[in-house]
């Protein structure tokens, strides 16, 4: 086993069952130790309990591991933390992990859907990492893994506020990935797929019973280990399939002075994907930018017109 994890500590929120008992049992196994969190609610985000957590660290020091327990929900990140630093003295991990459902049609959602759907996944992600973050920056060292979804990528019926957290999380990786560069912190998102019962619900049995989370667990174990040095990206994993999601800019085209009929005209020319560029930060895009605006001032088109210049440099 050449990925080991001796020496460093891990949150694993949400780690009571489903994809997050299977990271903090591999991370355990791999020689790291791990704080165990978990509400131990139902899938909607009411109740609590402290068995689904103890069950796990039981399972780890079985193992021979070690790891301990917290119960708390993920908003108070900072005693998720300092259940860290109490037992292990430190933090080099947190995988954000923890997540509930509130599926429903936009028009029958309540505020409550919403709003527990984005205190869990949002507000929650945002507390654990913040509450670890200056150990981090102190350190010089960290792995960030947020977790997302298809719906957060593609959207989903009846998932609005879902699709939309999981959606608010990529920005929220993407930009921890920028401020903790130079610290060293790398911070990535994960798109998983299996079943648990999250998923239960809306996969038909067998689907659930053959998406083992245990097929998700080795990219997310690598994705948080010392020697992954990828940051800001996304990363997809299901059914024993290992991927990566990008981002890709279309050529367009520039017009000068353009009018709605300009962009009507051009549609399909201002769609077209053929020649589509990856664009890997925001600091490319406003490069970008500025080259087409020069591109744009210094145009002869005429004004109202379209010109027929290439869109990228
Ligand atoms: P799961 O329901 O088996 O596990 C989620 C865990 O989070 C549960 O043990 C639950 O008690 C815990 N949790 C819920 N609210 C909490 C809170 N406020 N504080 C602390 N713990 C809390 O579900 P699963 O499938 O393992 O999901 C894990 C993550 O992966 C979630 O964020 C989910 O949205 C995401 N995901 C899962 C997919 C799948 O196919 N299973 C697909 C896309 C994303």
């Amino acid at each position: 086993m050449s990925l080991r994890f001796d020496g460093k500590v891990a949150i694993v929120t949400g780690a009571g069952g489903g994809l997050g008992r299977t990271y903090a049992l591999e991370l355990a196994k791999r020689g790291c130790k791990v704080v165990v969190n978990d509400l131990g609610g139902d899938r909607h985000g009411t109740s609590a309990s402290s068995s689904m957590a103890d069950k796990v660290v039981q399972e780890i020091k079985a193992a021979g591991g070690q790891a301990v327990a917290n119960y708390d929900s993920v908003e108070f990140g900072d005693k998720i933390v300092k259940t860290a630093i109490d037992n292990f003295g430190r933090i080099d991990i947190v995988i954000n992990n923890a997540g509930i459902l509130r599926d429903v049609s936009l028009l029958k959602m309540t505020e409550l859907d919403w709003d527990l759907i984005f205190k869990v996944h949002v507000k929650g992600a945002y507390a654990v990492t913040k509450a670890a973050w200056p150990y981090m920056r102190d350190q010089k060292y960290g792995r960030i893994v947020v977790t997302s979804s298809n719906a957060g990528v593609h959207g989903n019926f009846g998932q609005a506020n879902y699709a939309a957290a999981k959606s608010a999380l990529i920005g929220f990786a993407n930009s921890l990935a920028q401020e903790g560069a130079k610290y060293n912190i790398l911070a990535n998102t994960l798109v998983p797929t299996a079943g648990s019962r999250l998923t239960e619900t809306v996969m038909p049995k067998n689907l659930v019973d053959a998406l083992k989370p245990e097929y998700v667990t080795p990219l997310v174990t690598y994705m948080v280990h010392e020697s992954f040095q990828e940051s800001g990206k996304l990363f997809e994993a299901g059914a024993g399939w290992y991927g990566t999601i990008q981002y890709y800019k279309g050529k367009g085209k520039v017009i000068s002075n353009a009018s709605a009929d300009d962009i009507a005209k051009n549609w399909s020319t201002i769609t077209d994907m053929a020649g589509a560029e990856f664009i890997g930060t925001i600091s490319e895009q406003s490069g970008r930018l500025m080259a087409l605006l020069d591109e744009n001032e210094s145009s002869s088109a005429p004004s109202g017109g379209s010109s027929s210049g290439s869109a990228f440099p």
